[in-house]
C-alpha cells in the first residue's frame, strides 16, 4: 500500500536535530549538539524513594485516570514559584502538559490556519518552528539584536502583514543563541501586541539558569493585558524525562488549551507530576537550581576559555549570562553544515546554525552545548573544533 498523508503530515519533516541526536548518542561523539542537562545532577536516589512513596500513599490516584488540569497540588507550587518570580499566577491558569513542546504544539493548533504567520526572532527555537509548521503555519522573523526583537521592524512587519496570529517569543536566555531581553525590549513587545491586539507566546524554559547578572521581569509578569501565554517547563531545571511542563494563561485561553488536551492525550503523566509534587515538599529546589547554576556557569566558562584558546580570531560570539547555549558566527566563507560532517569525523557534533531560521540564510552559525559535557571533554571537543576550522 502507498499511504496517503494529508497535507499537515507532508508538511512535517525530520529535523536535523533529531537525526543529529541520533549520532550524540554514540559513545565515542563529544556532543555539543542537544539541549541535554547534566546527567550528574538527577536526583536519581532521592526519586527513588519518592516513586515508593507515591505508589504507598497515592498509588491508586497515579495510576488512575487523572484531571485533564494536572495535579492541583503541583499546579498550587508552580502558581507559588511563579508568583515569587514576580508573575501573577494561580492554580486555576496552569494546565499541565507534557514539557513545553506540547504547548508550543498546542499554540499552533489553537492560533493558526494553513497560511497564518507566526512572528518569531531571528533565529529561533528549531522545535517550535517544526510545532507551528505542522499546522501550516508560515513565519516571518523580525530583526533581532543583543537585546531581543528591534521594535521597529516588529511594527513594519505588524503593519505589512494582516495573518499575523502569534508572536513567538524566547526573552530569557534564548535558544539557540544565548540572549536575553532587555526590560525595554519586552515592554515594547507588550505594547505593539496590545496595539495591534496579537497574543505572545513566550517560551521560558532557561530563566531559573542565570550565571550572572540580575533576573529580570518575564514578559508575562509585565503583561496587564491577557495578551500573554506563559510555556514553563522542569526538563532544564529538574528531568527532561519526566515530560512536566505548563501552560499559564488568562481563564479564556487556557480554557482552549485544556479542551485541546482532552483530545491530545487527556492528561500528563499523572505519577510523575505526584513524585515532582513530593520532591519540591522534600528537597530544597532552589539549593537544587543553585547546585545546576555553579556547575553549568563552569562549563560555559571553560568553552568560552576554549573559544579564545582554540579558534580562530574572526570568529564572533557573546558570553550567554545563563541557559545552556553558545552561539558562535564563524567566518561567512564557512557553510556550517558541510563543517559538521568532517567535524563528526573528529568525533565532534554541534548544530548548525541555518537549523533556526526558518526561512534559511544564515548560514555560518553554530549552536554549542555546554551543559551535558564535562570539562575534559569540552576541552577536547573544542579544540579539536578550532583545529579543524582554522585548517579549512
Ligand atoms: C526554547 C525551548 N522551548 C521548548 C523546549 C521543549 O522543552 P520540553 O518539552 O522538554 O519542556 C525546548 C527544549 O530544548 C526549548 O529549548
Amino acid at each position: 500500500m502507498k499511504p496517503v498523508f494529508s497535507n499537515r503530515a507532508k508538511n512535517i519533516r525530520a529535523s536535523e536535530i533529531r537525526e543529529i541526536l541520533k549520532l550524540t548518542s554514540r559513545s565515542d561523539i563529544i556532543s555539543f549538539a542537544g539541549g541535554l542537562p547534566a546527567p550528574d545532577c538527577f536526583p536519581i536516589d532521592q526519586l527513588k524513594g519518592i516513586s515508593k512513596e507515591v505508589l504507598q500513599d497515592m498509588g491508586v490516584e497515579a495510576l488512575q485516570y487523572n484531571a485533564t488540569e494536572g495535579y492541583l497540588p503541583l499546579r498550587e507550587k508552580i502558581a507559588k514559584r511563579m508568583q515569587k518570580q514576580g508573575m501573577d499566577a494561580k492554580a486555576d491558569n496552569i494546565l499541565m502538559t507534557s514539557g513545553s513542546q506540547q504547548g508550543l504544539d498546542f499554540s499552533g493548533k489553537i492560533f493558526t490556519d494553513p497560511g497564518d504567520i507566526v512572528l518569531c526572532e531571528s533565529p529561533s527555537y528549531l522545535g517550535a518552528i517544526n510545532a507551528f509548521k505542522a499546522y501550516g503555519a508560515e513565519f516571518v522573523e523580525v530583526d533581532t539584536d543583543e537585546n531581543g526583537m528591534i521594535p521597529e521592524d516588529l511594527e513594519a512587519k505588524l503593519e505589512k502583514y494582516d495573518r499575523v496570529r502569534m508572536i513567538y517569543v524566547i526573552p530569557d536566555f534564548q535558544n539557540p543563541t544565548g540572549r536575553t531581553w532587555s526590560v525595554e525590549r519586552r515592554k515594547a513587545l507588550l505594547s505593539l501586541a496590545k496595539k495591534y491586539n496579537k497574543v505572545v507566546i513566550e517560551d521560558n524554559p532557561y530563566g531559573e539558569l542565570r550565571y550572572e547578572g540580575e533576573s529580570l521581569p518575564s514578559v508575562y509578569a509585565l503583561d496587564k493585558d491577557d495578551l500573554v501565554v506563559y510555556l514553563g517547563t522542569f526538563s532544564k531545571t529538574f528531568c527532561p524525562g519526566l515530560r512536566i511542563g505548563w501552560v499559564c494563561a488568562s481563564d479564556e485561553i487556557l480554557n482552549k488549551y485544556i479542551l485541546v488536551k482532552q483530545g491530545a492525550d487527556l492528561h500528563s503523566n499523572a505519577m510523575a507530576q505526584r513524585e515532582l509534587s513530593l520532591f519540591l515538599d522534600h528537597y530544597d529546589f532552589d539549593a537544587h537550581i543553585d547546585r545546576l547554576v555553579k556547575l553549568y556557569r563552569h562549563r560555559r566558562d571553560i568553552m568560552v576559555d576554549a573559544l579564545d584558546k582554540y579558534f580562530p580570531k574572526d570568529i564572533k560570539y557573546v558570553k550567554p549570562e545563563g541557559g545552556l547555549f553558545l552561539w558562535l558566527e564563524v567566518s561567512d566563507k564557512i557553510d556550517t553544515k558541510p563543517f559538521l560532517q568532517d567535524a563528526i569525523k573528529e568525533g565532534v557534533a554541534f548544530v548548525p546554525g541555518n537549523s533556526f531560521f526558518p526561512n534559511g540564510g544564515v548560514d555560518n552559525g553554530m549552536r554549542l552545548n555546554f551543559s551535558n559535557m564535562d570539562d575534559e571533554n569540552i576541552e577536547a571537543g573544542m579544540a579539536r573544533l578550532g583545529a579543524l576550522l582554522k585548517n579549512l
